[in-house]
């Protein structure tokens, strides 16, 4: 009996014992490990928990709240006789968050690649053919698709351009290891290039959708003088005024004819003195319009923009901004995305677009329209520069609010 007691006494103790060392080690022992949440547990808070939108963009001075508009761009240029576009690439037309934007800002359009000599002249069927072929790609028909689907007009971009232009069109046989051809040669493919681009956008039904058209782009330097390309080297200096004479032969005369170029606030004299020079025996213009593309840095001037209007508008031409972005800083030194700049660039874009309007207004300037770039800054060329209205969420940034004349909230 004793011993029984004993014994029980003995394995509690050794009980104890034990239950003591477990619970002195286990405060010794490094922390466990956080378990990682997993990724529903990462992602957006559930519907109940989520703080409302007011809360979590409270104004404060760095976040700009939210602001519900009635309309987009177009609406509020609408009402200040100017039309509003953006170009257009296949990567904006696959997707609603893209698709919702184009159509609630913009009613007008320019293909950022694809009506270019690149896309749209084709090789092997030219050398079959042994002339020159327009064929428009797939790519090409589904943005004008797009566009016709959703009641947006065109600017045609562009015809004749040293850029994106294949060296091929220029050789004999459209052979580049052959010479260059002679300048009646070098007309007679250049007549039939335009003349065989307005009858495929009639024969596919697109051309009235057309209002507009580059008929050359990008052809002066800085300094005034005519940029070297083959287009002069194998015509001669007069290939800008061949071809505005042949798109004035052969586009219909809805169809308004552009010169367009950047840096236009700085050859100013040399677009005037070029546009008088595109006349016809009879003295009148074969143009219509100066294209202004508006590659802009947040440091320009826009006073000086703005006198360059002015200067344009005593020639009586139409005058369109035609790729209008805005970029931080100056060309040769970018600045970084800071709310500081992003607030400067929402008060350019208001500044310029509030001022163009009311010069036009005074009748001071004759802009009809502005193109924007894109409107994205993940889908620009220089998306490296922030320069356009939405940011990489697809929220609107300063800028938009600027473009959109709201003042209180373009940064200021
Ligand atoms: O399509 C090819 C793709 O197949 C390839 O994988 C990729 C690799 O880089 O390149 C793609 O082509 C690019 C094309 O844009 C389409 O995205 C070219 O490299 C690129 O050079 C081209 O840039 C275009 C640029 O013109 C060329 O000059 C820009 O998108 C376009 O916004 C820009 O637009 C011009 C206007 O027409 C005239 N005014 C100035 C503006 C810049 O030059």
């Amino acid at each position: 009996m004793m011993k029984t007691r004993l014994s029980r006494l003995l394995s509690i103790f050794i009980v104890l014992l034990l239950l003591v060392s477990v619970v002195a080690c286990s405060n010794d022992k490094e922390p466990e490990p956080t378990v990682e949440p997993t990724p529903t547990e990462t992602a957006e808070p559930k519907e109940t928990e989520k703080p409302k939108e007011e809360e979590t963009l409270a104004p404060t001075e760095d976040v700009d709240p939210i602001v519900e508009y009635e309309g987009g761009l177009k609406d509020v240029y609408e009402d200040h006789g100017l039309i509003a576009g953006t170009c257009l690439a296949p990567a904006m037309i696959g997707s609603e968050k893209y698709t919702s934007i184009i159509l609630e800002n913009f009613n007008t359009i320019t293909l950022e690649n694809h009506m270019k000599p690149e896309a749209i002249l084709d090789h092997k069927a030219s050398i079959e053919a042994g002339e020159i072929i327009v064929k428009f790609p797939k790519d090409t028909i589904d943005l004008l698709d797009f566009a016709k689907e959703n009641n947006l007009s065109v600017r045609g971009h562009t015809i004749v351009w040293h850029s994106q232009t294949p060296d091929w069109i220029f050789f004999e046989d459209f052979d580049t290891t052959k010479g260059k051809v002679d300048k009646d040669t070098m007309l007679d493919r250049m007549e039939k290039y335009i003349k065989r681009t307005f009858e495929i956008l009639k024969e596919l039904d697109y051309i009235d959708m057309f209002y507009a058209y580059d008929v050359v782009n990008e052809a002066l330097l800085d300094n005034g003088s005519l940029r070297d390309s083959h287009w002069k080297s194998t015509i001669g200096d007069d290939y800008i005024w061949y071809a505005f004479y042949y798109a004035d032969k052969y586009a219909p005369d809805h169809i308004k004819l552009y010169y367009n170029d950047f840096n236009e606030q700085f050859k100013t004299q040399a677009y005037i003195k070029l546009a008088k020079s595109l006349v016809d025996d009879d003295g009148e213009f074969l143009i219509d319009g100066l294209g202004c593309q508006g590659h802009l840095y947040t440091k320009d001037s826009i006073d000086s923009y703005i006198s360059m209007l002015k200067s344009f508008a005593e020639l009586g031409l139409d005058v369109q901004i035609t790729e209008l972005d805005i970029s931080l800083g100056t060309w040769q030194q970018i600045l970084k995305a800071t709310d500081d700049n992003l607030k400067d660039q929402g008060k350019y874009y208001y500044e310029l677009i509030s001022r163009i309007i009311a010069e036009n207004e005074a009748g001071n300037t004759n802009v009809s329209g502005i193109t924007f770039w894109g409107f994205a800054d993940q889908l620009s060329w220089r998306r490296d520069r922030s320069p356009l209205l939405f940011d990489a969420k697809l929220n609107p940034k300063y800028s938009y609010h600027g473009a959109m004349l709201n003042k209180d909230h373009a940064g200021y």
